[in-house]
């Protein structure tokens, strides 16, 4: 067997942080993987995504031994903040649930995720392109492709499909097996990294009668933006200062009078969705993250979906190795769905609380400002919003 055909427990296509973090969890446990990337390791290194950790997901770092430099550069968050136009909300997360989230960037876990896998010697196939194949038969599965042009076999009892909304592992499962649930919303957001100090020392969910904009931060000099656009614009379309007036006009004032501003080192748009695939294991193959399910950024719950799902997958996974205990895997598409469903909900109940959905529905306007001036008197109401935030429990 030349070296580019392997043999291993788990093939793992896709090496993004749910990847990347089984894969570590794995080998962990001594059950050996193999993964595969469409793209150079260069590339995923500097995607820049969201940063707000639930405990849960630090947990999880700590679980792969990478829980250091969260720990020490992370930042702990007791609160973050609601407004709308001049009104201002702030849900303590800590008063309310006992409980705190970290504020540290995905690129900065998939840098310690990338550190560990490295160190691990696990293979990796970097630069696949669309090539990899699943297969999947009665006693095992091989995924093929090619790797920087050379070809490639791993053969595998498991395939874990990690590779994100616009991979192939969910496509594997026939049409008549997976139904997809989805929601595509009528607006994106565009989001800039700036080298200023960042607008408050929490995070600010801003809204008011025009739309949404979030001020969040990834250190003391280094601030992440994003308002509510059209899904038609382009990041060019968006001039610094053209940003930075909208981002002040859906904030309140006094944050706005007194926000440094400056060029933007990065400017971006993402379109906003809520997905969810069902079932989530098909024969050989187990979805997990993204590949599985998207929820729209508002209520930061990406990453921890992903990470909630790993959890699941690799104590399934584990107990199969190990323990020759099969039951947790066989129940992972149910267990990890009932999580999921309830973080969609989240995610678009706070969509539909923070955007402006119709330049036409006034009414829809109204119900939003309702909604928050309740939030505004209910701790009940804000209880129930700040005990999603900090994540379920899992
Ligand atoms: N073959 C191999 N790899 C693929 C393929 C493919 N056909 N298609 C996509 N990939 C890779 C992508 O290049 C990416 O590196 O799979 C990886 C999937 O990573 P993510 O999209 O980051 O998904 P996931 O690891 O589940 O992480 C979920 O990260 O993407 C954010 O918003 C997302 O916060 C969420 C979290
Ligand atoms: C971010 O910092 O990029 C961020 C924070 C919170 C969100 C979404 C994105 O809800």
């Amino acid at each position: 067997m030349n070296s580019n055909a392997l043999n291993v427990d788990v093939a793992i296509v896709g090496a993004g942080p749910s990847g990347m973090l089984l894969a570590r969890l794995l080998k962990l446990n001594g059950i050996s993987s193999a993964l595969v990337e469409r793209q150079s390791i260069k590339h995923v290194l500097s995607r820049i995504r969201a940063g707000v950790l639930e405990q849960g997901s630090v947990d999880m770092m700590k679980l792969a031994d990478i829980g250091d430099r969260v720990s020490s550069e992370g930042d702990q968050h007791a609160g973050f903040s609601i407004t709308y136009g001049n009104d201002s909300l702030r849900i303590d997360l800590e008063k309310l649930t006992g409980k705190k989230v970290t504020v540290y960037g995905q690129t900065e876990v998939t840098k310690d995720l990338y550190k560990v896998v490295q160190q691990d010697g696990i293979p990796l196939f970097e630069e696949t392109g669309d090539s990899p194949r699943i297969e999947m038969d009665n006693d095992h599965a091989t995924v093929s492709g090619t790797s920087n042009g050379v070809p490639f076999s791993i053969q595998a009892s498991f395939v874990a499909g990690c590779d994100g909304f616009h991979g192939v592992a969910r496509k594997t499962i026939p049409d008549n097996v997976r139904k997809d649930f989805e929601r595509v919303y009528p607006f994106g957001w565009l989001g800039i990294l700036s080298e200023t100090k960042p607008a408050d020392h929490e995070l600010i969910y801003a809204s008011d009668d025009e739309g949404f904009a979030l001020c969040s931060m990834r250190n003391e000099r280094l601030s992440r933006y994003y308002v509510q656009c059209s899904t038609q614009d382009k990041a060019e379309d968006w001039s610094d200062e053209r940003f930075w007036d909208v981002l002040r006009a859906r904030i309140p004032s006094k944050i706005a009078k007194h926000m440094e501003t400056g060029p933007s080192i990065e400017k971006s748009i993402a379109p906003l969705r809520s997905f969810v695939c069902e079932p989530i294991q098909y024969k050989r193959l187990f979805l997990c993250g993204d590949a599985a399910h998207i929820v729209p950024p508002t209520g930061a719950k990406g990453l921890n979906l992903a990470f909630s799902d790993v959890y699941y997958l690799s104590k399934g996974l584990i107990e199969y190795f190990n323990d020759n205990n099969e039951t947790a895997l066989q129940n992972y598409s149910t267990t990890a769905l009932a999580r999921i469903w309830k973080s969609e909900r989240f995610s678009w109940w706070m969509t539909s609380l923070l955007h402006k959905f119709d330049e036409q529905d006034s009414f829809s306007d109204r119900m939003r400002r309702a909604e928050f001036d309740f939030l505004m008197e209910s701790e009940d109401y804000q209880r129930a919003l700040a005990n999603n935030y900090i994540g379920l429990p899992y």
